[in-house]
């Protein structure tokens, strides 16, 4: 898809720049930039960027004796005084229409450093508040693409996989950016790269470098056909913020009947 006045935000959480994940993030770069976008890179790792949300980063305190980390954030976004780091990628993300993020499956979830660029850069008083979540955020028009590699083999990832569904894993993993507002496109995930397969010897973690590559090189190509996670809208939820009964349900997340095994009523 050629672009003209289009730009994007690439984040890498991996440790290696020369890592799967890296060279994922380099051809999202690099394809994006052919296509005509303007391409804005943060490889976090080297960044050197600090994943823990901590009263060490404030230099201005709203309550200096016990900190309480959305009051220091919404009271330094007034104060003009969000740490640099911080300040730096929210420019970039605002500026953005669209938003890659590359990270491997660690845990069954993101890295801590993914979950810490959220956890610091999603700026209390800045990126949502009480009035502005969901439907009416800082971050409505934009798209949010992660492309996630599992070390498991496609089928330990299916619905029915010894792993569970890493597309119910990566639901509430990447909730956060439909709440501040972003259209979530279907993520990208790429099963079978060098987990304990590779680790132990029983893969040469090479064999689809090229293929997984060039698929991802098209997929880029054409991200204007990708589809966007379907979510409840503000309007389908009652004053007590259920679901409507007559509202459709897009996800075991947000339901009309609870899932086992832990459901509340
Ligand atoms: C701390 C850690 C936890 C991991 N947890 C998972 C996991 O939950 N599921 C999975 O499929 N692979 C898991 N892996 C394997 C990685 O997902 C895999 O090595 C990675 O996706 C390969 O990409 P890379 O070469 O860019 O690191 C884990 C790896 C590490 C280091």
């Amino acid at each position: 898809m050629k672009s003209s006045g289009m730009r994007a935000h690439v984040v890498l959480a991996h440790p290696e720049s020369q890592s799967f994940n890296g060279h994922l993030a380099e051809t999202t770069r690099s394809e994006l930039t052919g296509a005509g976008w303007e391409v804005t890179f943060s490889d976090l790792y080297g960044l050197d960027f600090d994943p823990c949300e901590a009263p060490r980063h404030y230099s201005k305190r709203a309550d200096a004796d016990r900190f309480h980390a959305q009051t220091e954030q919404r009271f330094n976004a007034t104060e003009g005084s969000t740490p640099d780091d911080v300040e730096h990628e929210i420019k970039n993300v605002l500026a953005s229409d669209l938003l890659v993020v590359h990270f491997p499956m660690w845990w069954f979830g993101m890295p801590a450093m993914m979950k810490g660029w959220i956890d610091r850069v999603f700026v209390y008083g800045m990126l949502y508040r009480s009035t502005m979540r969901y439907d009416a955020d800082a971050c409505v028009g934009k798209k949010l693409l992660a492309c996630v590699t599992t070390g498991a083999s496609a089928d330990s990832c299916a619905h029915d996989g010894r792993e569970g569904d890493t597309g119910m894993h990566l639901w509430p993993a990447l909730f956060p950016f439909r709440y501040i507002g972003f259209d979530v496109l279907e993520p990208e995930i790429l099963h079978g790269i060098g987990g304990v397969a590779f680790v132990e010897g029983e893969d040469d973690g090479a064999s689809g470098f090229e293929r997984f590559t060039k698929n991802w090189s098209e997929q880029l190509q054409h991200i204007g056909d990708r589809s966007v996670t379907p979510y409840n809208s503000d309007s389908d939820f009652d004053a007590n913020k259920r679901l409507r009964p007559e509202a459709p349900s897009f996800s075991p997340f947000v339901a009309h009947e609870p899932s086992p095994p832990w459901s509340q009523r």
